[in-house]
């Protein structure tokens, strides 16, 4: 067992996440040539990277670090997913010379990837993100498959980019159609009304003379951040509701799950500074805070938060809001959360902590970004990545 620093740190379990990427496999069971690309954004640890990719994932990107990291990682090119609104010309260039999918968002992206392609002396393959206008019933913030948002394209523009991809028979090759709706996602009805929109859609290019093969739905599928018991749905459920569609036009399905294959891997670990009250409110201080997991400062998001020790039963549970140190007042990881009041330097976990967490994460107040382990297979407990630390702040400055 490796000594633990004595800071807020993240902690994995390595078997959960194969336990999460095998769920998706056997949902995924009798569709044909599917893909599973893994949301890099979500975590990008590069050894949580290495072990999905020896699992079988592929991966979406949606920077050229992103792209740089997959390759580093081992992902093969031909299953990874290069998406994003404002992609530049030198990154899509590296996804073309690599062969990585890329998905048109706009007419001056389709500019750029025709661009690319000529750099790389490699045609591309596309899809088109279409914004299908469902709306996905979630924080606005993490909405993207509403027709105001900045992602993907209309579909009343379909034949202008169905015209341009024909006018570039030398740069582009048309393979599939995709749409990504939001994040956090609790109902598969949703994906089910895109899915009907979508390969209605891939029927109209069809009709057009182009042989597209892929349908990619994105990701978004939700996890139950509530720990109360309630059923949420399954990757099995959300693959079922589109299942008959893919195979009623023989296609090839991509799916981009970010969240529901890490989030549930991993807690930050803290510890309590102090208790203090001010006015009604009681404060439980911890070592972490928005630096280290800003969704709750950003979204107002639930994650489920529990003290480390049990306490004993006839503790004494009061109201608290959970905060770091950071000097805003939108700095908490929890709000009026029924707690036993703690000790200083007891622990305090947050709960689901694997999606959009450390990879969100900042140096603000100098709060420098947190280490990870994982647990392992036989309960040891492994580094998968250093803290960083003051030198390596001052690092920035050398030589200047
Ligand atoms: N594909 C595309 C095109 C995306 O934009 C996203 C996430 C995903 C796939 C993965 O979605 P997931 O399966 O993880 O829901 N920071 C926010 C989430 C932002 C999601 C951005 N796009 C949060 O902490 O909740």
């Amino acid at each position: 067992m490796e000594k633990v620093e004595k800071r807020p740190f993240y902690l994995y379990s390595k078997p959960q996440i194969t336990r999460n990427v095998e769920a998706y496999k056997e949902a995924l069971e009798g569709l044909k040539n599917p893909i599973i690309g893994y949301a890099i954004k979500a975590n990008n640890n590069f050894k949580i990277l290495q072990h999905l990719r020896k699992l079988g994932c592929g991966a979406v990107l949606v920077s050229g670090n992103e792209l740089k990291l997959a390759l580093r990682a081992g992902f093969d090119p031909t299953k990874c997913i290069f998406n994003g609104n404002g992609k530049i010309l030198e990154d899509l260039a590296l996804a073309a010379q690599e062969g990585v999918f890329v998905n048109v968002d706009s007419e001056f992206d389709l500019e750029n990837i025709v661009a690319a392609a000529r750099i790389a002396g490699r045609k591309v393959n596309v899809l088109l993100r279409i914004n299908p206008d469902v709306d996905p019933q979630v924080h606005p913030y993490v909405a993207t498959g509403n027709k105001n948002s900045k992602f993907g394209i209309r579909n009343e523009k379909l034949q202008w980019f169905l015209d341009a991809v024909k006018a570039h028979p030398n740069e582009l090759k048309l393979v599939g159609a995709h749409c990504h709706l939001g994040s956090t996602i609790t109902k598969v009805d949703i994906f089910r009304d895109a899915a009907v929109l979508m390969v209605n859609y891939i029927d109209e290019i069809r009709a057009q003379g182009f042989e597209v093969d892929y349908l990619n739905i994105g990701g978004g599928l939700g996890i139950d951040y509530y720990h109360k018991g309630a059923i949420f749905p399954s990757p099995r459920d959300l693959i079922d509701t589109v299942r008959e569609l893919v195979h009623s036009r023989n296609l090839n399905l991509i799916i981009e799950p970010g969240r529901s294959l890490i989030a549930n891997t991993c807690c930050l670990v803290n510890r309590v500074t102090g208790v203090k009250t001010n006015g009604t409110k009681n404060f439980i201080v911890i070592d972490g805070s928005m630096s280290e997991l800003i969704r709750p400062s950003l979204y107002d998001a639930y994650q489920h938060i529990e003290l480390v020790s049990p306490a004993p039963a006839d503790a004494e549970v009061s109201t608290f809001d959970v905060v770091g140190p950071v000097c805003e007042s939108a700095d908490f990881l929890g709000k009026e959360r029924e707690l036993p009041t703690p000790a200083k330097g007891t622990g305090l976990v947050v709960h689901d902590a694997g999606a959009y967490c450390m990879s969100m994460a900042s140096t603000y107040n100098l709060k420098m970004r947190p280490p990870e382990y994982w647990v392992e297979e036989d309960g040891s407990v492994v580094k998968i990545r250093h803290g960083e630390t003051f030198e390596d702040h001052m690092r920035y400055f050398e030589g200047l």
